[in-house]
């Protein structure tokens, strides 16, 4: 089981041929709603990978949209709550070339109480697998809190805050990064995120490809080549399908491969959560891939 501490956003999303400067106007192109929030995302990418998963974060008043739809992906939503915040927000401006720009608000993501948090540790049991995102409040309580419990430690250091993660990272059993945040982290500590001595480290690189650290062991995984259309949420795609199958004790290079397919079909879609495929579509991908 993966206990996702995570957000829940409502993202605005515009297309538009460029992504605009600083003090320009831009006309969109279109704009849509979709569900979003790195957490959510990452929940959404677990259950549709056959993953078991229990979504720990709160929403406002206008937030039952979102828990319907989650639900109806599989993600256990009983560890949500309904609060008298507004639920987060994303606006999303998507390019021509399917990059992003994104500005959050937390809302109700910032307003997890301790209550909910501990009763949510409380209840998971050995070889849980507790996962969070710095798109949330009190995530030093979640990491210590788990720890006290022996449970597994999962963090996605996005958005990349140096002063949430350098404490962590003792802690953390397993730490996924972009290669952005990765050079951040470096910066932050002065040494090659390889160097960190984690327990399990996963750099993902976009078209790039990925990588996955275990101790001394560095496994690769190419890209699969697709048309983008929307990147926004392939991160998050790619680490809950990871964290799917690696849970449910599918060697890590298995996940890695199948964590490839799942990120690389979401992209050829618009949105975040609702762009996620499911463990059926990925592994028809997979088997085309082989020819
Ligand atoms: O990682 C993509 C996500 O970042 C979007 O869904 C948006 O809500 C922001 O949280």
């Amino acid at each position: 089981m993966i206990w996702n501490f995570g957000s829940i956003n409502i993202d605005h999303v515009y297309r538009l041929q460029n992504l605009p400067k600083p003090g320009e106007t831009l006309s969109a192109q279109s704009y849509m709603k979709f569900l979003g929030g790195k957490g959510l995302n990452q929940s959404v990418a677990i259950a549709q990978s056959g993953g078991d998963v229990r979504h720990v974060g709160a929403v406002g008043p206008d937030g039952s949209w979102a828990i319907n739809q989650m639900e109806a992906f599989g993600v256990s939503v009983s560890d949500v709550a309904s609060i008298e915040v507004p639920t987060g927000n994303a606006v999303i401006y998507v390019d021509a070339a399917a990059e992003n720009q994104i500005v959050i608000l937390g809302g109700a993501n910032q307003a997890l109480a301790e209550t909910q948090i501990n009763a949510a540790i409380d209840e998971a049991t050995q070889d849980d697998i507790v996962l969070f995102q710095n798109e949330i409040n009190n995530g030093s309580l979640i990491g210590k809190k788990a720890k006290e419990k022996g449970l597994k430690l999962a963090y996605s250091a996005a958005p990349f805050d140096k002063e949430a993660v350098l404490p962590l990272l003792p802690q953390l059993d397993i730490l996924a990064v972009n290669e952005t945040e990765a050079a951040d982290l470096a910066k932050a500590t002065g040494k090659n995120v390889e160097a960190l001595g984690l327990p399990m480290l996963l750099v993902t690189k976009g078209s790039l490809g990925s990588e996955l650290f275990l101790g001394n062991e560095k496994i690769e995984q190419m890209s699969f080549s697709v048309e983008p259309k929307d990147t926004t949420g392939a991160g998050d795609t790619f680490l809950g399908a990871f964290l799917a199958y690696f849970d449910k004790g599918e060697s890590p290079k298995e996940a890695l491969r199948f964590a490839a397919a799942a990120s690389a079909l979401q992209v050829t879609k618009e949105g975040a959560a609702q762009a996620i495929p499911n463990e059926t579509e990925t592994l028809e991908f997979l088997k085309a891939q082989n020819g």
